[in-house]
């Protein structure tokens, strides 16, 4: 660059002010926010380069700053994948997914137990687009090989479904989805890869909503899809296409987020684990749905997939239906009643009323979502503390 002289007038030095780099042997120990809409190039050759991809660089926000980057490789990594694509959310990672691998005329399979942000995804914008939706309850593996006899792209499922905590057979589900040419994404956001690797299990993709567990605290939103590099360069594409990339600093919390993740996440599971046992001993609980309760359906399933605990997410369901909720809900102290789950405050949901509000009763039922059920996330507060809390809330149904 030529020489320049240094500036004197306000206007250029304020502006100015922030662009030079401070030359340092040192380097942070915690990750600077890049918190920049776009880069300057030293000059067009250098632009050239960078584009031709001969030379490292970012361009611009919206197609990747280094916040994202760098929580990128540390979610492949951990996911087991070749690489990653962080968006602004989890329903933006999916939305990508599915409109980056299919085109009018393909299929989907999907499961019907699926979350219900993808399930209206599906039914009102990719089917809209050309897409032929199928549904399947993916607990059913001779219904699941049924459905596969038709040529479909993709089988998408969650690990753990939402909010009934059933556990999908991933190695099977898998072996069916290769044997039908299909490929197969799995939802792993509620197991998290501390607990299960669904890449290692045979998916070809994996998405997170990191809003939730990885994430940690309630205060960013997020979504990653990893999986084979040249797959994820085809989704990366649609999330620039689509501008769903997110902030640098919600990025930055996130990977922040990741530093406590394997302590939270075990901490969570065995507290979840304490309190799905103590609520299946009491007189006013019907029945409760966790993977790590011997009782559950899939629970051998469960230990053969799922690692150093079952996960944060307990559901349960009292007898008196809505109105034993509402008591119960206005009697809680410590524990939230809010639509996420995943955090590190422990939160309830009724998912009735909330995220499964809009269907039909009879529908809902058929999704073993009754009046009574509830969805509870355990955070990181005492266990005991939380019995309690919960204890004198169940005096109230
Ligand atoms: C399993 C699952 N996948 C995806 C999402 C969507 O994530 P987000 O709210 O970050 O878009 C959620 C949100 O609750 C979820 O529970």
């Amino acid at each position: 660059m030529p020489e320049q002289k240094p500036a004197t007038r306000p206007e250029t030095i304020c502006t100015q002010a922030g662009l030079h780099q401070l030359e340092s042997r040192t380097v942070p120990l915690a990750p600077p926010i890049w918190q920049t809409s776009a880069f300057a190039y030293p000059d067009m050759e250098a632009m050239d380069e960078i584009a031709r991809g001969e030379e490292p660089g970012f361009i611009y926000a919206r197609y990747g700053l280094p916040n994202h980057r760098q929580l990128e490789l540390a979610l492949a990594s951990l996911e087991g994948a070749e690489d990653a694509v962080v968006t602004a959310s989890g329903m933006s990672a999916i939305a990508a997914t599915l409109f980056a691998l299919t085109i009018p005329g393909e299929r989907v399979v999907a499961d019907t137990h699926v979350y219900r942000g993808t399930r209206l995804l599906l039914e009102r914008d990719l089917a809209r687009f050309g897409v032929i939706v199928d549904f399947v309850d993916c607990g059913d593996l001779e219904a699941v090989a049924g459905a596969l006899e038709r040529p479909a792209r993709l089988l998408w499922v969650d690990t753990l479904t939402n909010p009934t905590l059933r556990v999908r057979n991933l190695p099977r589900l898998a072996a069916l989805a290769r044997a039908a040419g299909a490929l197969m994404v799995v939802d792993n956001t509620f197991a998290t890869p501390v607990h299960c690797r669904p890449l290692s299990w045979g998916a070809v993709l994996v998405v997170h909503s990191t809003t939730k567990l990885i994430g940690g605290h309630h205060d960013a939103s997020g979504g990653v899809v990893a999986g084979p590099a040249a797959v994820v360069e085809t989704i990366r594409g649609q999330v620039v296409r689509f501008g769903g990339r997110g902030g640098a600093f919600d990025s930055w919390l996130i990977q922040r987020g990741l530093v406590t993740l394997p302590l939270r996440a075990a901490q969570s599971s065995q507290s979840a684990l304490l309190l799905a046992e103590r609520l299946a001993a009491h007189p006013m609980v019907q029945a409760v749905l966790y993977p790590g309760l011997p009782g559950h359906p899939e629970h051998r399933l469960a230990e053969r997939l799922l690692r150093d605990g079952f996960g944060a997410v307990v559901a349960f369901e009292f007898a008196g239906g809505e109105p034993a909720v509402r008591r119960f809900v206005r009697a809680l102290r410590l524990v939230r009643f809010a639509e996420t789950l995943g955090g590190a405050v422990t939160t309830l949901v009724h998912p009735a009323t909330t995220s499964h509000r809009s269907l039909p009763v009879s529908e809902r039922e058929r999704l073993g979502i009754s009046d009574g059920l509830l969805r509870l996330s355990v955070g990181l507060e005492h266990p005991e503390e939380l019995w309690q809390d919960l204890e004198q809330a169940l005096g109230h149904i």
